[in-house]
């Protein structure tokens, strides 16, 4: 370098200002975070600052970037990556060019899968600001610009194309889910489900009288079938004469009085909903496009008034020959688009915010609980999901992963179901996408033990279509979906754990392969899964016969198969063989499976003052957190190392513990200490979720926190030891 080059780099040097955001022309660079950026264009309105239909919050902490000029343009550098903006912004890292401007973004969300891209741009557009009552009329003194008055305040007046948040995935897997919390963190999460959620729905296209719907629900009870959720299809409200583009036209010759209907499901502690069609008020010439004050009004009256009288929250269905559309579209068939926004995403965005601003403003108000956290069931990806479907296919508005629950459509098969529960979690970042279990028409009995098997091991267990009714066939049937249920909510501890992980960092309850095993090509199969970090699923959509077949993954270690108990090392493919009555499911190496010790019969009845732990000691370390009711973390963690057995449970909360060790064929536990004293402990067998056989050591623990040491030893070791 000549001294005059030296002293002009000196000098850019000196002038290098350090900010976490530039404006540079037209375009503004926020440097949000050191895997978060933000490139900017202006807008009609100049530059973005406040919250938008998809980013909740831009309170990052910022990272510096220095500015230079130079004959290439204009540069802005921090330690992760740096920014060329000329005519068109290019983003680099130290392993290239990641971003180019002149190939626009996406903006429907595919978050991608793990390794397999360093980095994740998207658009947020159509880009618009939501008032706080969202959908719901502008309430009395709230204070409104008033240009926006005829938007309920929305404000679409500054959208732009290009308005593009860049994540750096990195190179690992923690990387890439680090990504994902900052994703969670700019667009907000997927919000608490209410607790009942995680139990039993039922609802069946029939035209229900209320006797047969309350000789239905005696059934449930009478059979002791955990249930929380029983609800209505159509048949709520009189159809003939387009009575169904209002609220106001109940079927009463069905439910005569429904005021009381609400009163009975509340008394036997049964949460609710009716379907809604929803017409738009633009399409019968009664009033504006959404967002109108004459379409807000109509629909907000129509939803709270039923809530008022009982209903818990609404399903939001899609699936009709007519709907709303998004916002500056009129027209009432159900497809309609603006700007890449469509009405599924945009329907759930009113549903979910009716239901959340009458809990907040009414039910919280009033300190009734009943109805626990808002919720809605809406649609999941316009599409219906056929199997073997692009998953692209479904990527949806980024601001729908905040409206949960979503169900996949209609006439969606088994596989389709497997499909996209397992697709939506990793690509959507939606934990409760699902389908109607049973499937639209009734087939055999075999296929609704396929089905229930599936559900109970999958995100929200909700029958639906056809006559899915578990004692509509027979007692051995009655019996097998009787003794799935109960394993749905005994593990009731662990979902509603693995639901406050979704909510935190994204990872689903539905886990595909590859969010652990990424190195292996195989785990990224949508036709299988792991539930709750711990069980291996492989639903059997080939329910023709009996006893049918299918190809599965195993993934590395010793699996123990949860229904006869035998071991498989993986990595490898196996061809598994099962009835209709077992879903093929593998237990993980180091599991720790938390449970209660009976079947609750509603959510609310789980017993917390005393809990089963299964554990299947591995040489891995494994830990969970339990979220505890109180909003306490109890740590559990375990380790097997040279068969020395570590197991603690970092707790404020005292309870009785019925522990079970679960030990490999020929392994013994020996010198066994609870808390530094020598305990006693018996011998049991099989699981108390499964049916697998196998040796169990059995030790009761009392109170909170709780550490264990032990020996556990192989009869090769044994005999290693003797000489
Ligand atoms: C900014 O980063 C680019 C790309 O890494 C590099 O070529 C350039 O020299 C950097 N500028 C300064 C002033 O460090
Ligand atoms: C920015 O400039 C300052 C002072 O010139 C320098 O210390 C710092 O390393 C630079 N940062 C980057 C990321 O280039
Ligand atoms: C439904 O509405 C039609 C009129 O369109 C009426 O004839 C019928 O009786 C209504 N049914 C009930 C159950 O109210
Ligand atoms: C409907 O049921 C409620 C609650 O049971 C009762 O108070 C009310 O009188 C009933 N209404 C009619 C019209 O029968
Ligand atoms: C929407 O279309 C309907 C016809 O389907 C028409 O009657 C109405 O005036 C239109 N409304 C608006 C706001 O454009
Ligand atoms: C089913 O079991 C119940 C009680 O165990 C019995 O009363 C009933 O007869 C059985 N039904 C059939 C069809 O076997
Ligand atoms: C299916 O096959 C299994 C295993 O042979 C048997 O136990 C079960 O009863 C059969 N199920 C039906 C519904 O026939």
């Amino acid at each position: 370098m000549g001294p005059s080059a030296m002293a002009l780099a000196l000098s850019l040097a000196t002038l290098a200002q350090a900010e976490t955001e530039f404006v540079v022309g037209k375009v503004r660079v926020q440097a949000l975070s050191p895997r978060l950026l933000r490139i900017e264009p202006q807008g009609p309105r100049g530059f973005e600052d406040r919250s938008t239909f998809t980013v909740q919050s831009r309170e990052f902490q910022g990272v510096a970037m220095n500015k230079t000029s130079s004959g290439q343009g204009v540069w802005l550098n921090s330690s992760f990556y740096s920014v060329l903006v000329d005519s068109k912004v290019r983003v680099f890292t130290p392993q290239g060019q990641i971003f180019d401007s002149a190939s626009e973004a996406g903006n429907l969300l595919h978050w991608p899968s793990p390794l397999k891209a360093t980095s994740y741009a998207l658009m947020d557009y159509p880009r618009f600001f939501v008032p706080d009552w969202g959908t719901v009329p502008i309430p009395e003194g709230a204070k409104v610009d008033p240009d926006l008055l005829a938007t309920n305040g929305y404000d679409f007046r500054n959208n732009i194309r290009g308005d593009t948040y860049i994540f750096l995935l990195g190179q690992d897997l923690s990387a890439w889910s680090s990504a994902r919390v900052e994703f969670l963190k700019l667009t907000g999460p997927c919000p608490l489900l209410p607790d009942f959620a995680y139990g039993t729905w039922f609802t069946y296209w029939h035209s229900y009288t209320e006797a047969e719907a309350k000789d239905d629900i005696e059934h449930w009870e009478r059979l002791k079938l955990p249930i929380d959720v029983w609800a209505l299809d159509m048949n709520w409200r009189n159809t003939s004469d387009n009575q169904d583009w209002y609220y106001d036209h109940p079927n009463t010759a069905l439910f005569p009085n429904f005021t009381e209907w609400f009163e009975y499901l509340r008394a036997r502690r049964l949460r609710t909903y009716f379907n809604d069609h929803p017409y738009p008020v633009a399409s019968r010439n009664a009033g504006g496009l959404q967002t109108s004050p004459e379409e807000t009004k109509f629909r907000w009256q129509g939803l709270s008034e039923w809530m008022a009288k009982g209903m818990t929250y609404w399903w939001f269905d899609h699936n009709w020959k007519f709907s709303i559309p998004p916002p500056f579209v009129n027209q009432s068939t159900t497809d309609g688009v603006w700007q890449g926004l469509d009405n599924a995403a945009w329907g759930s965005h009113i549903y979910y915010s009716a239901v959340e601003y009458y809990d907040r403003h009414v039910r919280d108000k009033a300190g009734d609980t009943f109805y626990g956290r808002p919720m809605t069931l809406t649609k999941f990806g316009k599409p219906d999901w056929k199997p073997g479907m692009d998953p692209q296919e479904a990527a949806e508005h980024p601001a729908q992963h905040r409206f949960p629950v979503w169900w996949t459509g209609d006439g969606v098969d088994l596989q389709a179901s497997t499909e996209s529960m397992v697709d939506a979690g990793l690509h959507g970042l939606k934990p409760f996408v699902h389908s109607d279990c049973g499937g639209d028409g009734r087939q055999s009995a075999g296929d609704l033990m396929r089905w229930t098997a599936h559900c109970v091991f999958g995100s929200i267990l909700r029958f639906h279509g056809a006559d899915h009714r578990p004692w509509s066939y027979d007692n051995h049937t009655l019996q097998v979906i009787s003794s799935y249920l109960g394993m749905r909510y005994k593990m009731l501890p662990m979902l509603l754990s693995a639901g406050q992980k979704a909510t935190k960092t994204g990872f689903p309850l539905v886990a595909r392969g590859d969010f652990f095993w990424p190195e292996h090509p195989e785990s990224a199969s949508n036709q299988q899964y792991v539930f709750l970090e711990d069980i291996l699923v492989a639903p059997i959509w080939n329910s023709g016969s009996n006893i049918t077949s299918r190809q599965v993954w195993i993934p590395p270690g010793h699996w123990k198969d949860s229904w006869d108990g035998s071991i498989t090392e993986g990595p490898k493919t196996v061809t598994a063989t099962q009835p209709w009555e077992r879903q093929p499911m593998w237990i993980r190496p180091g599991a720790m499976l938390v449970l209660t010790d009976e079947v609750p019969k509603r959510v609310e009845d789980v017993d917390w003052s005393r809990l089963t732990l299964e554990v299947y000691p591995a040489e891995t370390r494994r830990q969970k957190v339990l979220h505890e009711p109180n909003g306490e973390e109890t740590q559990l963690q375990m380790q097997l190392e040279n068969g020395h057995f570590h197991l603690s449970i970092e707790s404020k909360v005292a309870r009785r513990w019925r522990l079970r060790v679960h030990l490999q064929p020929g392994q013994k536990m020996s010198q066994i200490f609870l808390g530094g004293r020598a305990v006693p402990a018996k011998s049991s067998a099989g699981s108390s979720l499964l049916s697998a056989p196998g040796t169990v050591v059995e030790l009761e623990l009392q109170g909170s926190t709780q550490h264990l040491k032990a020996v556990i030893s192989s009869e090769e070791t044994l005999i290693g030891l003797v000489i």
